[in-house]
């Protein structure tokens, strides 16, 4: 795969660039509970300051719908960054327009520029021809160094490649090589799948099936699975259509070696009393929150002979003190074998949420700011936003 990088791009001094970053992080009461995804942006940055570029930061924040709502400004997000860089940014209020131009106008080479939420503008979600005119219009060069959000075909990181040249920024570059590792992973391969959706991780848990040694599954994602097995799951969730989904998975088996359910579960009662069980036990008031301790053995097993290890996904309810054990276990687990003995792999905004809550980030050797958009890669679907970025 030949990578466009940022590192060919000569001469940047004075050149407007458009940045693309994923600045998408969780907020609480409009407040940045986790900056990891701003921190993880600050290379390609870096670069564009020592190199004297006009930079004009573009991203997204949660899902406004094309229209305003203040509560999803980026506002907050320019002054965290302003604070971890130790540079100036000027913050403009919108993302398209006169304002917008004359504030880039005046610009001087090494100054930064941050525009409000591009999903404010109906045009960015439909991937629409003017609004990316429009961005396009503001810069000489186009970065994406939005991997995250580069799954999603949107002006920011799809049409606007049309009408600038475009490359790709250093964490896009970190990501996708960190990626193709394990697309061509040592033996054996653990991948450990939890969360909730199983249809978003339908497409990786099939793509990377046959190179896997294990899929040991947990979370949400195990109901499923229990379901098909005709296990009762009492009000446990579980996703409606998952029956024909799993069918395909299984090709037609009943039963599986590969995948790895969990034998035993922590579930809460009607009347919020707290049990193990085994899987078996389940009964009809009971809701299934994170795996057992059993479960966390057997699973133990496996990660400790990985040489290539991917987690996506928590094992269960983790924000609840009860229910956490499973998932910060597997966190433990998963970082005592990586940097070492196995290429430890880890991604989403739960999985990433939960590792930092077990400390044990730096013990990993890849934690993706990427959710969706791994799962999109890793199973092998086109990604708009890395068209022209990649061939
Ligand atoms: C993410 O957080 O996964 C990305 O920023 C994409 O966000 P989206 O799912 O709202 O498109």
């Amino acid at each position: 795969m030949k990578i466009n990088s940022i590192s060919t791009i000569k001469n940047l001094a004075g050149k407007r660039v458009l940045l693309r970053v994923d600045f998408n992080v969780p907020l609480k009461d409009k407040k940045i509970k986790d900056d990891y995804k701003i921190v993880a942006g600050l290379e390609t940055l870096k670069l564009l300051l020592t190199q004297k570029a006009k930079i004009i930061i573009i991203t997204h924040l949660g899902d406004p719908g094309g229209k305003i709502d203040l509560n999803l400004s980026v506002a907050p997000l320019a002054a965290r960054l302003q604070k971890v860089i130790g540079e100036k940014i000027k913050f403009i209020p919108e993302t398209v327009g006169k304002k917008v131009e004359v504030a880039i106008n005046k610009m001087q080479p090494g100054e930064i520029i941050f525009l409000e939420n591009l999903r404010f503008n109906k045009g960015e979600l439909a991937d629409e021809i003017v609004f990316a005119k429009q961005l396009a219009g503001l810069a000489d060069i186009y970065i994406n160094d939005a991997f995250a959000v580069s799954h999603r075909a949107q002006a920011s990181v799809s049409a606007v490649k049309n009408y600038l040249p475009a490359c790709a920024g250093i964490l896009v570059e970190k990501e996708l090589q960190a990626l193709n590792k394990v697309l061509k992973p040592k033996k054996p391969f653990v991948v450990v799948m939890g969360g909730a959706k199983i249809n978003t991780k339908a497409p990786l848990i099939a793509k990377l099936y046959s190179s896997a040694s294990q899929i040991l599954v947990g979370g949400g994602l195990a109901n499923n699975f229990f379901k098909f097995k005709k296990l009762e799951i009492g009000r446990s969730l579980y996703d409606s259509d998952s029956l024909t989904v799993i069918k395909k998975i299984l090709k037609g088996k009943s039963q599986d070696k590969k995948i790895i359910l969990p034998v035993d579960v922590i579930v809460k009662s009607a009347t919020g009393k707290i049990f193990v069980k085994k899987i078996n036990e389940v009964n009809k008031n009971e809701s299934i929150l994170d795996i057992g301790p059993k479960t966390i053995m057997l699973y133990a097993g496996y990660i400790k002979k990985a040489q290539t290890i991917i987690w996506n996904g928590p094992m269960g309810k983790f924000e609840e003190e009860h229910f956490k054990n499973g998932t910060l276990a597997v966190a433990r687990l998963i970082a005592a074998r990586s940097t070492g003995k196995a290429y430890g792999l880890v991604g989403g905004g739960e999985t990433v949420e939960a590792l930092k809550a077990s400390s044990m980030m730096e013990y990993v050797d890849w934690v993706s700011t990427a959710g969706g958009a791994m799962l999109s890669y890793l199973g092998g679907e086109k990604m708009p936003g890395l068209k022209k970025i990649i061939s």
